[in-house]
């Protein structure tokens, strides 16, 4: 697969080859799944919510960033782990009819659908647990084990603290529209992508500069994945995406679109898209996968 915008001086991105360590991760998630002692159903339910698609962005972006300052795929693996189940938690407990209320994940199913809310719920919490385990007992140097659970658990707070933004918004009412949208995305979508960012260099032995440097791309990045995905649920169509399109004003969301337009959120993600590129400016070719992703990420269609 490559994006259709090459152009004559501009050659097109082979998001194949940049997504690649996708299935090294894949392949230690299940592993990890696999090993655990669990009730069967518990391991069904978590093996559908973490091994069934998606895009693996954040486990990507781990490992390139990782990668972009000297570190390698086996040192991004157990982190890559951790935040995609993370994520996946956050998917299935999105989904729930108490919050998104969503039939489709993936392509597939939700899982409450594909079993119950019940285990839906349990096999979310499993999920996070896992997450620090994986970090706490597969990371051999404890000090750097310790510094993951640390930005693991920030950022996964965070995002909780957006999912409650999003869903039971509770804002002084001085705080303009504006401002209530950055929060909610900077937080529920933005918090784990900065953070993979970040754990893949602090995994690296990056220094301060270059934890600084990877935290502005993934603060940028971060935000213009969810106004990607506020366009996409309004541009695109169910079949496409693998989840329901044109929920957001339905459900009376918050989103770029529903605030400022559909051309104002266009201009939108070229900001940011400028600005996670400007802050790789002086890290060389070794990020090169990083502004591909970026590209990528700016043009995607689901
Ligand atoms: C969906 O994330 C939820 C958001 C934060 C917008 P992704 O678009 O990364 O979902 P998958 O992992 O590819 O399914
Ligand atoms: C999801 O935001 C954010 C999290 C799951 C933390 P959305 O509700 O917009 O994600 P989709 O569109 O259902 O994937
Ligand atoms: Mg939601
Ligand atoms: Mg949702
Ligand atoms: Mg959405």
């Amino acid at each position: 697969m490559t994006t259709p915008s090459a152009t004559q001086d501009k050659p097109a991105i082979d998001v194949a080859q940049l997504t690649a360590p996708a299935g090294a991760v894949e392949a230690y998630m299940d592993k990890v799944l696999t090993d655990r002692p669990l009730p069967a159903n518990l391991r069904e339910a978590a093996k559908y919510a973490l091994l069934g698609g998606g895009k693996r962005l954040r486990p990507v972006l781990i490992v390139r960033s990782c990668e972009a300052v000297g570190g390698t795929l086996e040192d991004a693996l157990p982190p890559a782990c951790a935040m995609e189940m993370i994520h996946c938690f956050s998917l299935v407990h999105d989904d729930l009819p108490a919050m998104d209320d969503d039939d489709l994940r993936r392509g597939r199913p939700t899982l409450h659908r594909h079993t119950n809310e019940a285990m839906a719920i349990l096999a979310g919490d499993l999920l996070t647990g896992l997450a620090f385990e994986v970090l706490a007992t597969r990371i051999a140097d404890p000090v750097l084990a310790n510094r993951c659970v640390t930005e693991l658990a920030l950022a996964t707070n965070d995002m909780i603290a957006g999912q409650v933004y999003d869903t039971l918004p509770d804002f002084p009412p001085e705080v303009r529209p504006i401002e209530k949208l950055r929060t909610i995305h900077r937080n529920k979508t933005g918090a784990l992508i900065r953070a993979s960012c970040r754990l893949g260099a602090i995994l690296a032995g990056c220094d301060e500069k270059q934890l600084a440097q990877l935290t502005r791309y993934g603060e940028a990045v971060g935000l213009m994945f969810q106004v990607v995905d506020d366009l996409l649920d309004v541009t695109q169509t169910t079949e496409h995406l693998g989840k329901k399109a044109g929920k957001d004003s339905d459900a009376g969301k918050l989103t770029y679109p529903g605030l400022i337009g559909i051309d104002a959120s266009k201009r939108e993600v070229e900001r940011l898209r400028n600005e996670s590129l400007d802050a790789l400016t002086s890290l060389g070719q070794a990020a090169q996968p990083l502004r591909d992703l970026c590209e990528y990420l700016a043009v995607r269609t689901k």
